[in-house]
């Protein structure tokens, strides 16, 4: 393809900059012919996204034009930034939420040149609706490159539940209690089983776990929440050994901090907002690290722990994620 043989003069920037933009799933549905998953190089003209990367082409902040994400929980917040921050990157992005009125808003609110998008009902905690997710994404995109475990269950939700009666484990409502487990463990791994033969299969994937800081996974009154994402940090840490070798990476992302959502309470909201609060963090503050996650410039990178609030942006990635990287949940064993 023309686009990507031109150099990063001035001209051809501009040049590049003005050409129509053409969806992946068109390119995508032509090459593939029907083929599981389609070659990357059908996609975008024969060169790798690190050849497109060294050859200066990173500027132009679309190093993901070839691939395929699916983001769970798209619909707002958190979620909703992180496949935009996707889209943007010119990957073709699968919004997943529960709420599939909300996803397909979140995926129309998109404004300007993106990857093309798609917007699928999905309910995490349920088998069938996470493969009839990934069947979809493939149906539309022809392949499936990055899975963000981001839908979720918080604290709001047992406090809402009519048979809790405070925040301590034995008042707390033991439906609205699993619920948050089912959503949070049982909503990633289903997603993760799902995508990991295929991203195997082809030997290229990323697998990343939006979970929360160590504070809040032992904060009083916060079970079953923090359980959830505690386990989540260990699951992150299994399978990135499970795949070692595999060419597929799983790692775990946090905002580092109460983020601008629907997901922090109206009393969190007021006590972080007052004056003198430590305020809330723009959800939007998880779009550089993503979008590193899901790059090839990742490669390699597995079972670590990235803080999205200590991402510099302004940094080369690779240098920006060394001083966002946390150290894993757990003392390393074998
Ligand atoms: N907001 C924060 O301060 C914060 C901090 C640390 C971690 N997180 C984590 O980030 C993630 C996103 O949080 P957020 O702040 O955007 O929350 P949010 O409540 O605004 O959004 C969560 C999304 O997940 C969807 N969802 C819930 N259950 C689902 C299910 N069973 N299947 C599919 N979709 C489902 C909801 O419909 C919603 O769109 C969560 O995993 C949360 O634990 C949030």
């Amino acid at each position: 393809m023309l686009r990507f043989r031109l150099s990063l003069s001035c001209f051809s920037w501009l040049v590049l900059w003005s050409l129509p933009y053409e969806p992946a799933i068109n390119a995508t549905l032509e090459t593939n012919g029907g083929v599981f998953p389609a070659p990357l190089d059908s996609i975008g003209g024969g060169q790798s996204a690190a050849q497109l990367w060294e050859a200066g082409l990173g500027v132009l902040e679309r190093p993901l034009e070839r691939r395929v994400a699916l983001v769970t929980g798209a619909a707002r917040g958190l979620g909703e930034q992180m496949a935009k921050a996707l889209a943007q990157a010119g990957a073709s992005v699968a919004f997943a939420d529960i709420d599939a009125e909300g996803a397909s808003a979140a995926a129309g609110r998109l404004g300007g040149r993106t990857g093309p998008t798609l917007a699928i009902a999905c309910d995490v905690t349920q088998r069938f609706d996470c493969e009839a997710a990934v069947a979809r994404t493939l149906e539309a995109f022809g392949r499936l490159d990055v899975l963000v475990n981001n839908a979720g269950l918080g604290p709001r939700h047992v406090e809402a539940a009519p048979a809790t009666r405070s925040a301590k484990f034995w008042e707390a409502d033991p439906d609205a209690w699993r619920d948050v487990i089912d959503a949070n463990i049982k909503g990633t791994f289903l997603m993760a089983r799902t995508c990991a033969p295929l991203m195997i299969a082809q030997g290229w994937g990323r697998i990343v776990n939006i979970t929360t800081s160590l504070a809040t996974m032992q904060r009083v009154g916060n079970s079953p929440y923090g359980v959830s994402k505690a386990a989540i940090e260990t699951q992150t840490l299994i399978w990135a050994k499970d795949l070692a070798g595999t060419g597929v990476t799983c790692n775990s992302l946090i905002p580092g901090g109460a983020a601008d959502t629907a997901f922090v309470s109206p009393q969190t909201r007021a006590a972080l907002t007052a004056p003198g609060g430590r305020g809330l963090i723009d959800p939007a503050i998880m779009a550089a690290p993503i979008v590193w996650l899901a790059s090839d410039q990742s490669d390699g990178v597995t079972g670590a722990r990235f803080v999205a609030r200590l991402w510099d942006a302004s940094l080369p990635g690779s240098v920006a994620a060394e001083g966002a990287r946390e150290a894993p949940i757990l003392r390393s064993s074998t």
